[in-house]
């Protein structure tokens, strides 16, 4: 199979986010946007697969060898030596109710030794901010051009420890004895809605740690690899008998990990 280069699948993840970005930025303030389906503690919408798309069509035609793992759907040869993992709005909450706080994320997974994956490529784009997150593994993660580094502090009484609740009644029960037990301990608690925001928020030094049990890998991957890239840690693991691709994440600079370790 033809290699994909680093800095040409960057490129064309950067090209691709900006699109789909481009498309959530013109809806934005539509106050009402097509729902095709909701429960109680999430929604899909039209945008959501459109964005998807667009997305697919610029990354195919680019590097047609490589299959899709995308929140709105897979496509492609599912034994592929690449995978682009794709989340074409995260924060659809958000951006149904016109909150401009939700992203694009964009990763590129290698196999490697095992037949596992490997994050290369990360790119995690918020139009509203117009904020560009992009790393290439082994390299410095960088915010619209800068290098960016995880912050110094050590102590969770300094720390903004963000949490992610997921979608259903199993992954809120594990998650809110959590969030009673750090927030007295911590300085602030957020819950912004936006996983791959929250991870490239520790990677930028805005955060200490973000944490979330049931998060879906295409919501972490391009994230985890730039707060990798940053300095940070991105701890993952599996969780057995959930959906393909559901883990539990703990996402630090690396000096809190330790004292957060007890709750991933
Ligand atoms: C969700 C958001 C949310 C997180 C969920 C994700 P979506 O993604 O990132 O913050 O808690 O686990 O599934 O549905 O907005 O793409
Ligand atoms: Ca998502």
């Amino acid at each position: 199979m033809k290699a994909i280069p680093a800095s040409a699948a960057l490129k064309t993840a950067v090209l691709a986010a900006r699109q789909a970005g481009g498309v959530m930025r013109k809806n934005q303030n539509l106050t009402t946007k097509a729902v095709n389906q909701a429960s109680q503690h999430d929604i899909k919408l039209e945008l959501d697969v459109k964005c998807q798309q667009l997305i697919e069509k610029t990354l195919k035609r680019s590097f047609p060898q490589a299959s899709i793992l995308g929140e709105e759907g897979v496509s492609g040869d599912p034994a592929s030596e690449y995978r682009w993992v794709v989340d074409p709005i995260d924060g659809t909450v958000n951006f149904t109710y016109g909150i401009p706080h939700a992203c694009v994320s964009i990763a590129l997974d290698r196999r490697v030794e095992g037949g596992e994956f490997q994050t290369v490529v990360g790119v995690v784009y918020d139009p509203f901010c117009d904020e560009l997150w992009t790393a290439i593994r082994g390299k410095p993660a960088r915010l619209n051009g800068r290098v960016i580094r995880v912050s110094q502090r050590e102590k969770l009484e300094e720390s903004i420890i963000s949490l992610g609740f997921a979608k259903h009644r199993s992954t809120l029960n594990r998650m809110l004895p959590v969030f009673n037990t750090l927030v007295p301990k911590v300085r602030k608690i957020r819950i912004m809605g936006a996983a791959a925001l929250a991870m490239v928020y520790v990677a930028s030094g805005r955060l200490e740690a973000y944490l979330e049990y049931g998060v879906r890998w295409w919501d972490v991957a391009a994230g985890g690899l730039i707060l990798e890239c940053a300095g940070g840690s991105f701890l993952h693991e599996w969780v057995p008998k959930a959906d393909p691709h559901t883990c539990r994440i703990l996402a630090s600079n690396g000096r809190v990990e330790a004292r957060m370790k007890r709750y991933f």
